[in-house]
């Protein structure tokens, strides 16, 4: 048996909560049903919440109604997943828990053929992961056994700022080796963020147009329409930049700014993406305003119905300070980037759902026709990660009429279209890929670090008494005026995809 398609068992903390039921469950059930999850396998969920093993499964099976992509077809094939689920109640901080739980995977190990193959999901708010991390690693069941993997993932966020994630690094050093960590990021489990390496290293007439020579500037947007819904508590404590900014952007930005790796493995690839970030011109803690800009959205329309500001959200402060939008502007110092502005932009309550990434190519250096009314755009390509996933490529064309007056038309290629159906949940690749030992599409803890030391300084202006201005905007606008001025200064403007 190939080490990929061996027996193991899933552990995850935190089972009775937002992230099992929506996500996590209805993943596994998917990998299930596509025949892609390898077998026996056996899911341990635990919490405080108590609940049989039947009880855990009632409320799987409603979970999987009502967000895996596919159903069970028949009660038998639903009853055979169900076998495999086992919950065992009890506080992840009470060291009493962890025998129970190595109790229940002894029993599931002598079940079946194999080795001993764990996999620990940290599925609870981050204030748990300490206690966790401790008692894995003083129950012993953070050493892998013999023959078999011990493996953990873990949710961001990975700390708050560079010395939490610094913290938290150590801690999981002290029971876990750096193999043995996954830090999910699940922006990375996208198809059309994966696509972006294939459409980089698998097409060979992109590359030598991706650097300064031919690129002007690249923006990147993850937008959102909604507001903070029910998590206003969570996002007081968090803001924009932590939120999105820390994690998903600048990843992003990796995977469109790295250099071509060996291969396509764990270690060369996310080495190419350390290298982006330590190439990134760090930002002078006396210029944050050139760098990075925040806003707050004040009361406006969404869709036609009236919504409220972030101040009258519930759980946030009256006098919240907390960003809902934030933009930043990079530079990345090497050969390929020099000189090529990098613009990242993330907000809640903006027009449109929608995250894309459009890299802007440099002008023609003379035009010998007339423009058309339309005027003619620059050479852009937009990678839509979410929705409508595909990549759109905007040319010059003529028009039609007697006359040489030229349009811009979109060449636009469309997941949906093309390949059909629903793309996989990011989840179901992430966790596969971890069941299988990939931790390509994992951030690493230098990565992580990394990535909060160069956004520290904006973190130490945003959170000081006297820091620079928070911009309100009007929901569902494009953002804070003073947005479109920050860009201006280079002479630019931002998308409105
Ligand atoms: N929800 C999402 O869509 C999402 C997306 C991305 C990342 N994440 C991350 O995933 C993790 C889990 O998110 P979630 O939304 O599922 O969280 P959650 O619902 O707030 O918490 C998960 C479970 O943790 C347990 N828990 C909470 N506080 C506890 C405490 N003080 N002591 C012991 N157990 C406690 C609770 O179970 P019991 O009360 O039964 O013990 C709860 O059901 C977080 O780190 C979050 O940042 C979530």
């Amino acid at each position: 048996m190939a080490p990929a398609d061996q027996p193991f068992s899933l552990i995850i903390f935190g089972a009775s909560g937002d992230l099992t039921r929506r996500k996590l469950m209805p993943a596994l059930w998917s990998l299930y049903a596509g025949r892609v999850l390898p077998e026996p396998f056996t899911i341990i969920a635990t919490a405080r919440t108590g609940m049989t093993d039947d009880e855990f499964r009632v409320r799987t099976r409603a979970a999987i109604g009502e967000f895996a992509r596919t159903q069970p077809p028949s009660e038998a094939v639903w009853e055979h997943f169900a076998k495999a689920l086992v919950y065992v109640a009890g506080d992840p901080a009470d060291p009493g828990l962890y025998p129970r739980i190595a109790h229940a995977l002894k029993d599931a190990e002598a079940a079946r053929p194999g080795p001993p193959n764990r996999l620990f999901y940290c599925a609870t708010p981050p204030s748990l992961y300490d206690d966790i991390i401790a008692n894995l690693g003083t129950s012993g069941l953070a050493r892998a056994a013999p023959g078999g993997f011990t493996r953990i993932i873990i949710e961001k966020p990975f700390g708050r700022d560079y010395e939490s994630a610094r913290a938290l690094g150590r801690q999981l050093a002290e029971a876990f080796r750096e193999e043995q960590v996954y830090r999910i990021d699940h922006y990375l489990g996208k198809e059309t963020v994966q696509n972006i390496l294939v459409f980089r290293f698998a097409n060979g007439i992109f590359e030598p147009l991706w650097n300064r020579n031919h690129v002007a500037e690249v923006q990147l947007t993850v937008a959102e329409s909604i507001g903070v819904e029910t998590r206003g508590a969570y996002y007081e404590e968090a803001g924009a930049l932590r939120d999105m900014m820390q994690n998903h952007l600048l990843q992003l930005l990796c995977l469109i700014a790295m250099e071509p790796p060996a291969s396509f493995d764990a270690g060369p690839v996310r080495d190419e993406k350390n290298k982006v970030m330590h190439a990134i011109r760090p930002i002078d803690p006396a210029r944050v305003q050139e760098a990075a800009l925040r806003g707050q959205y004040a009361p406006g329309f969404v869709e036609g119905k009236r919504v409220p500001g972030y101040r009258q959200e519930k759980g946030v402060a009256p006098d919240s300070k907390t960003e809902t939008y934030a933009a930043l502007r990079l530079l990345v110092d090497n050969w390929r980037w020099a000189g090529v502005p990098f613009y990242l932009r993330t907000g809640k309550r903006l027009a449109k759902r929608v995250s894309e990434i459009a890299i802007r190519f440099h002008e023609t250096p003379h035009m010998i026709f007339r423009r058309g009314p339309t005027g003619v755009e620059a050479n852009t390509l937009v990678i839509r990660i979410q929705p409508d996933e595909g990549i759109a490529l905007t040319v010059a064309a003529k028009t039609p009429g007697p006359d040489l007056r030229l349009g811009p038309v979109r060449l636009d290629f469309r997941y949906g279209e093309v390949f059909g159906g629903e793309p996989p949940e990011a989840y179901e690749r992430l966790l596969l890929d971890a069941i299988h030992g990939d931790a390509t599409l994992y951030a690493r803890g230098d990565w992580v670090e990394k990535a909060w030391q160069l956004l520290g300084p904006v973190l130490d202006a945003w959170g000081a008494v006297e820091g620079p201005p928070l911009s309100p905007y009007e929901a569902g606008s494009w953002g804070p005026p003073e947005a479109d001025a920050f860009i201006a200064r280079d002479g630019g403007a931002w998308r409105r995809p």
